[in-house]
């Protein structure tokens, strides 16, 4: 496995059905072929990932989009405010798409996604398919924001990790699933809630586990124990936000309480809580939730998951 800035050379691996780990805005993915049934096989052996799972087809443009799904006018409207950008569509599967099957795990639906980062951008161009892209943890565990991560997590599962430097959002992609007129959030992501019903009205109660088969309750779990709370004993490892106590073993998410920032530095801090946990014989972690609002909700939504029951 090689870290590299090479474009052309990841563009090539992948067209050699090799799996290559690339930035993106909101989290490193896990990349291959979309159309390789071979490589998206091998997506999911490296993450153990269960293949009832569907991954998200990344595409350059709406236009190329349009080859894989069918849009209503509220899918347009939604793709033509937030592409390229950090949100996901779900949308009937387009017949004849060459996307392979496994990637949408046989289901008559499609997750596709337009993606701003400007590595990602200039990989997809030189690769000329969709490329297939969950993010690049082992599944269940903390979602990779820096090429060092991927490296730690994946390894040598991996043929090259292309570095684009630290993610800016920090959180996967919000995921609206569109049928007719009518939007769902079936996960809250880096375009809050609030800028997408400006745009769509009201959106629908969250899907669950069944509508969005990757939102299990446990996910994003660090090695050490995490709970949800702002009272971190002395031997725990405090995941702090705003304006919170001092504590000798802690981390600010963003000291100012601006959630933008705290969305950036939430999954490199618990890679490094985690770490620190290891390192100091610490009994587990505490993490502060942020206010529900704006990206809250989506920084909400992976410390419940950290904290919840492992199977
Ligand atoms: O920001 C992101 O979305 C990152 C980057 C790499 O693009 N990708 C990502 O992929 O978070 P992943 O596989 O970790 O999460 C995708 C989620 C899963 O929960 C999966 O179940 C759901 O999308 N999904 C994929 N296809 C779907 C479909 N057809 N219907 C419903 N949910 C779907
Ligand atoms: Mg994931």
């Amino acid at each position: 496995m090689t870290i590299g800035t090479d474009i052309d050379k990841a563009a090539r691996l992948i067209l050699d059905g090799a799996l290559v780990a690339v930035p993106t805005e909101t989290v490193y993915g896990l990349a291959a072929d979309a159309t390789n049934d071979r490589a998206v096989a091998a997506i999911f052996a490296a993450k153990k990932r269960p293949s009832f799972n569907p991954l998200i087809a990344h595409v350059h443009s709406r236009r190329a989009a349009e080859e894989h799904a069918y849009f209503t006018p509220l899918a347009e409207k939604i793709a033509a405010a937030f592409w390229p950008g950090p949100l996901t569509l779900v949308l009937p599967r387009r017949e004849g798409s060459p996307i392979s099957e496994l990637a949408s795990a046989g289901r008559p639906t499609l997750a596709v996604r337009s993606p701003a980062h400007p590595v990602m951008r200039a990989l997809l161009e030189a690769v000329g398919r969709p490329i297939a892209a969950p993010s690049a943890n082992p599944s269940g565990a903390i979602s990779p924001t820096r090429a060092q991560h991927v490296a730690e997590g994946l390894g040598d599962a991996v043929a090259m990790i292309l570095d684009g430097g630290p993610c800016v959002v920090g959180v996967e992609s919000t995921i609206v699933k569109v049928v007719g007129d009518h939007a769902m959030l079936l996960r809250a992501g880096g375009i809050p809630r609030e800028a997408i019903e400006a745009i769509a009205g009201p959106l629908a109660a969250r899907g669950d586990a069944v509508e969005a088969p990757g939102m299990m309750e446990s996910h994003y779990a660090p090695a050490a124990r995490l709970r949800i709370g702002d009272d971190p004993r002395p031997d725990e490892a405090f995941l702090a936000f705003g304006d919170a106590r001092e504590h000798p073993h802690a981390l600010n998410l963003s000291r100012t309480g601006d959630l933008v920032e705290a969305a950036a530095n939430l999954f490199a801090c618990l890679h490094a809580l985690d770490a620190m946990a290891r390192e100091r014989g610490l009994k587990g972690i505490v993490a502060m939730r942020a206010p529900e609002k704006g990206l809250g909700e989506a920084i909400n939504d992976r410390l419940a998951r950290a904290a919840a029951p492992r199977p």
